[in-house]
């Protein structure tokens, strides 16, 4: 743990431009900086650094944030790493708060594992290059194989010696404690004696995120014993095969970059895609993708295209595994290679850009690719049609977007040729049996031409966000009321703009759900009853917490500031002197959406069949009351609501 005291000391000395500017040229434009946007390609520049507000943004891929969010998203590091990096840039000491014995031995035993395996992977790097086996029999392996020495070099891989402790023996001579050879599962104990787990394979580490040695695979050379062609690793307290995705330390930034993540089968596969040029490139180690390493592409991309072997085989059950997939709402495309080849043979066979242009247009759609492949196989059989028809309604109902959901039911009844109606019912039967509990309304799926509209009425983000924003940035203005008291006079009163809003949404019961717009509302709330005042802008800039000050920053630097109504004048001068009417403006209709989505919710209930008549009767009474709150609230905005 880093203290406080020096996280808020890294905050202040951090400065924004000096930070970005170690990565990106900026020319000052005005009272900002600009320059070329390190996270996707562009020629004119968009990215935008505010010394003044000591955030970033940029106005083409939409990024933004403070000097600590610009490190993590840089450099890929997590937030502790983020900070360590700024104080050492600015020679901050950093001293962490102390451990618990039991953390601190945990701490020091993963430590040691790392040191461990960092240790074999230097000595596997040695054989390989530099023993007479190694080279004779590890090294001619990849040459006859055709990998370069230089990919060789970038992807630290190794050779471990046929003799059957040869790196353990020499581990323990170098002092080495058996405990972190056997924890890391390099060594196996038995008897009196320690096996080395890799004997005669050619090795390849597997990285963190942060290029530390995690575990290996090792391949076998003969290709006539019986043993397994790969083993690996087991899973230990610094090795999870579940959450690692192979050759991540590598793409992370050609992901980012290309705005794409593409996926193999194997260790060679990533390796071959390097030595062609390609970089954006991972393997999931020959299993379908788990939930923590879909969870990891995420991080840096939305898009994931699967390579897949040209062995057709295994094709539809690799596809089953795509579910998971579209669940986490990422966008899946699908390349086939000629048969017998895989990505690694193919990148071997054709030049750099043949290989690019081929991924580039054999990429299909998950979900075209997944019609045409059961309707090839299905052709008229009816019966296999009705089957075919409920698969891929299953597997678009996993689309968690609206929008998307939408797209694709109207493009597979195209390709399938059947009315979209028929589709969109499947759809709609799957996602019910699926998830009786959600309470998302299914006829929005059905509302193809006013889209936009339907589905902003079915959340309340847009008033949340125009309410957090004036909190933000106009939260410690005051405004002005009058009111009469109850002997008839005429007083008047000063107030935040927060303290104005907290007490309005208290006094309905309201709370927020987007879980990003309800964490800054929580802060602000925390903070004023801490300190009995309302945060200034900077607070939620330079907050701790990454999403809130990245949140803030994106709102900040919004070039659509305010939502619909109030687009007329977005000027600043102008936006204070109407900030009691945006201020109540927003505040009734954040309450007109919650009591309509109330009353929506109430008329689904009252449809029930299980309701007692005392619930009944229960929900008529709440709906008249909602009904009436929502008429004199239609009335004060002056418009039928
Ligand atoms: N794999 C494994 N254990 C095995 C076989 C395969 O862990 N017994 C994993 C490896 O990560 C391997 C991936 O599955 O990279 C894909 O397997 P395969 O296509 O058989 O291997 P390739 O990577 O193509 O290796 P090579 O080209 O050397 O045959
Ligand atoms: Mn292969």
């Amino acid at each position: 743990m880093i203290p406080k005291e020096t996280i808020d000391l890294i905050f202040e000395t951090a400065r924004i431009d000096e930070v970005v500017g170690d990565f990106v040229q900026l020319k000052k434009r005005g009272v900002n900086l600009l320059g070329n946007c390190p996270f996707h390609d562009e020629k004119t520049p968009s990215f935008t650094v505010s010394p003044a507000k000591g955030i970033y943004k940029c106005f083409g891929c939409g990024k933004g944030g403070n000097a600590v969010n610009f490190v993590m998203d840089h450099e890929h590091f997590s937030y502790p790493e983020a900070l360590k990096y700024l104080a050492n840039k600015y020679n901050i000491f950093i001293e962490e708060t102390v451990r618990t014995p039991e953390q601190e031995e945990a701490a020091n035993d993963r430590e040691s594992m790392f040191i461990v395996s960092n240790i074999a992977n230097e000595y596997f790097q040695d054989q390989l290059f530099n023993s007479d086996e190694g080279r004779a029999v590890g090294l001619s392996y990849f040459k006859e194989r055709g990998f370069r020495e230089e990919v060789l070099k970038k992807f630290l891989l190794g050779y471990s010696p046929e003799k059957s402790d040869a790196f353990s023996a020499h581990a323990l001579k170098e002092g080495y404690k058996i405990e972190f050879l056997e924890k890391t599962g390099l060594t196996i104990p038995k008897g009196s004696r320690n096996y080395d787990r890799f004997h005669g394979r050619v090795m390849f580490p597997i990285r963190s995120l942060s290029g530390r040695v995690l575990g290996f695979g090792g391949r076998i050379l003969k290709s006539n014993v019986k043993a397994a062609k790969y083993l690996n690793s087991p899973e230990s307290d610094i090795y999870h095969k579940s959450k690692v995705l192979y050759g991540m330390y590598y793409a992370k930034n050609s992901i980012v970059k290309k705005g794409r993540c593409l996926l193999v089968e194997g260790y060679t596969d990533v390796i071959s895609m390097h030595q062609a040029g390609i970089e954006n490139v991972v393997a999931s180690s020959g299993t379908s993708l788990t939930i923590d390493q879909i969870k990891l592409v995420k991080r840096f991309t939305n898009n994931i295209t699967i390579l897949f072997d040209g062995d057709a085989a295994g094709l539809k059950a690799a596809l089953r595994g795509v579910n998971l997939i579209l669940e986490e709402g990422l966008n899946v495309k699908i390349v086939t290679f000629p048969d017998g080849e895989d990505p690694d043979s193919y990148a071997k066979k054709v030049s750099s850009e043949e290989l690019e242009d081929y991924i580039n247009n054999e990429a299909k759609d998950f979900i075209e690719f997944k019609c045409s492949l059961l309707l090839e196989e299905a052709k008229e059989d009816p019966i296999k049609r009705a089957e075919l028809i409920k698969d891929i309604a299953a597997t678009i109902a996993l689309i968690p977007d609206n929008v998307a959901r939408t797209v694709y039911a109207q493009t597979s009844s195209k390709i399938l040729g059947i009315e979209e109606q028929v589709v969109f019912a499947s759809i709609e039967q799957s996602r019910s049996g699926k998830a009786k509990s959600s309470s998302k309304p299914m006829q929005v799926v059905f509302s193809s031409p006013k889209q936009g509209q339907k589905l902003d009425a079915i959340s309340t983000n847009l008033e949340e966000l125009t309410l957090i924003r004036l909190i933000i940035i106009y939260g410690t203005f005051g405004l002005h009321f009058e009111f009469e008291n109850e002997n008839g006079e005429i007083s008047e009163t000063t107030i935040t703009t927060a303290e104005y809003i907290i007490s309005e949404l208290i006094e309905d019961d309201i709370q927020f759900t987007h879980p990003k717009y309800n964490k800054i509302y929580s802060e602000l709330i925390n903070y004023f009853n801490e300190h009995e005042s309302i945060p200034e802008e900077k607070h939620f800039i330079q907050h701790h917490d990454p999403e809130i000050s990245q949140t803030v920053s994106q709102l900040l630097s919004d070039k659509h500031q305010l939502s619909d109504w109030a687009k007329k004048d977005i000027m600043v001068p102008t936006e204070t002197e109407k900030l009691k009417d945006l201020v109540e403006e927003a505040i009734i209709r954040l309450k007109s959406k919650v009591v309509k989505l109330k009353i929506e919710k109430m008329l689904e209930q009252m449809k029930s069949d299980e309701l007692t008549n005392d619930d009944r009767v229960k929900l008529i009474n709440d709906f008249q009351k909602l009904t009436t709150l929502s008429i004199h609230i239609g009335k004060k905005l002056g418009r039928e609501c």
